[in-house]
């Protein structure tokens, strides 16, 4: 027998009340999923997505428009209004339809006492319209922290930089370099009838016109393509991978990377894929396995050399740190509301940890390229300055490339309208010399 459905709105609330008490969109979107009609999915997915993209925003109309605020076992209620509003601003759907749902949702959720609250609310909020916020981080809907600190870190863009991440972003392949070549493959999405065009970076990248599901990519189950950020398939093109060398991916859950470098570098390369995920390591093989590519697969922390590394070194390391997402805001919106000031902290430590410790496996004139997902500084540049400091035989390499932005000690990418991620990128190669200015090539 069918499970019983909920409503979509009461659905989403409760995504959206999950997200506020700190599971990621990734962990609460799947079981709301199954809770509601299959025909709602799509939409479950884009009220949840939009709800917190809009969140800031939304919660700063709604506090102003609530005389007092709810209590906390009420947040289901508060999510159900963020919710209203997001459509009320954001979606084509009747207002009266949204006001009288949204007053029928909260009654189901067994708070009729809060019916006639809401319905005011809504009223207002439909009678008013949207309010003009000032304060930019209530207008660009980022938490206050983290518009602080852009602001700060980077004084000409952060005003781009929050508005690119509330845009919807683009999907973006990879062209299997081993199994066909972007030509061919964006024939094969033109007789598909998919638009796309070549990406401007990315030797093997292709941005679609318009998202779609997977299965509707030719060759996909094959492992002709995959889906890739723009900015993420760059680390290949910093590795300079050569016959027969060493690779190590140190932090390499889902395999994005893994199977970027398997895939472009030469036939003959050996590759270890660590993650400490004994969760995300599967994931891994799957993506491998699609690919039709392999690698050595362990779960360990990177950073604890002696339990996993068996004292060869590798020529090439890629150290995709973990970071805070927050050059992916776009793909992944709940990282505003996830996401704490402490965080960027712990996060500088751990990453400067794992460079550190990788270090000592590199061999004498390897390379490594440090690259996280982030636009703070303090996850980025400011690591390689640390570690420059404390490591006399990293070598700074100097990126030429025609994207992003040279910060000194690397390139950072911000998130574009309708082009790639937030990332950054560093190349160090380890001298035999005690002196660590940067190498002319
Ligand atoms: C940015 S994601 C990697 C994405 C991956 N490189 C790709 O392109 O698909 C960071 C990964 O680091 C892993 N990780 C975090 N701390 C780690 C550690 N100490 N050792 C190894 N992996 C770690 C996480 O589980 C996560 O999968």
């Amino acid at each position: 027998m069918a499970a019983r459905t909920q409503p979509l709105r009461v659905v989403a609330a409760e995504v959206v009340t999950a997200v506020l008490d700190g599971q990621s969109l990734g962990q609460a979107l799947p079981s709301g999923q199954q809770r509601v009609a299959p025909s709602d999915q799509s939409a479950l997915q884009a009220l949840s997505f939009g709800s917190c993209r809009w969140y800031h925003r939304l919660n700063a109309e709604l506090t102003r428009r609530l005389r007092k605020p709810l209590r906390r076992k009420d947040q289901v209620i508060q999510s159900l209004l963020i919710v209203a509003l997001f459509q009320l601003r954001h979606s084509h759907q009747a207002d009266h339809a949204i006001i009288n749902e949204t007053v029928e949702a909260c009654r189901s959720l067994g708070r009729r006492q809060l019916a006639g609250l809401v319905n005011g609310v809504l009223r207002a909020a439909q009678r008013d319209g949207e309010p003009a916020p000032d304060a930019p981080d209530e207008r660009l809907s980022h938490p206050l922290w983290m518009t602080d600190k852009l602001r700060h870190n980077w004084p000409e863009d952060w005003e781009s930089l929050l508005t690119a991440n509330n845009q919807p972003p683009p999907m973006t392949l990879r062209v299997n370099a081993k199994r066909t070549d972007r030509e061919a493959y964006l024939e094969e999405l033109a007789q598909a009838d998919i638009p796309a065009r070549a990406t401007s970076f990315a030797p093997y990248g292709i941005q679609l016109d318009q998202p779609c599901p997977v299965d509707r990519l030719p060759g996909f189950n094959n492992g002709r393509a995959s889906v890739q950020d723009e900015a993420a398939q760059l680390c290949t093109t910093l590795l300079d991978l050569q016959p027969g060398q060493r690779v190590l991916d140190a932090c390499a859950a889902p395999g994005g990377k893994t199977g970027a470098i398997l895939e472009q570098g030469p036939d003959d390369l050996s590759v270890t894929a660590l993650d400490d995920s004994a969760d995300r390591l599967p994931r891994i093989r799957e993506n491998l396995d699609r690919l039709g590519l392999s690698a050595r697969l362990a779960v360990a922390d990177a950073g604890a050399t002696d339990q996993w590394w068996d004292g060869q070194p590798f020529d090439r390391i890629l150290l995709d740190a973990p970071c805070s997402g927050s050059g992916v805001i776009r793909r992944h919106p709940d990282i505003k509301l996830l996401r704490r000031e402490d965080d960027i902290k712990a996060l500088a430590e751990e990453q400067l940890r794992l460079l550190s410790a990788l270090w000592d496996t590199l061999a004498v004139g390897g390379r490594l390229v440090y690259a996280t997902c982030s636009v703070f500084p303090q996850e980025n540049h400011r690591i390689i300055q640390r570690f420059l400091r404390q490591q006399p035989q990293a070598r700074l390499v100097p990126i030429d490339a025609p994207w992003g932005r040279d910060t000194g000690d690397g390139h950072q990418l911000f998130p574009g309208n309708g082009s790639h991620d937030g990332f950054f990128y560093a190349c160090l190669v380890r001298s035999d010399s005690n002196h660590n200015q940067a190498v002319t090539s």
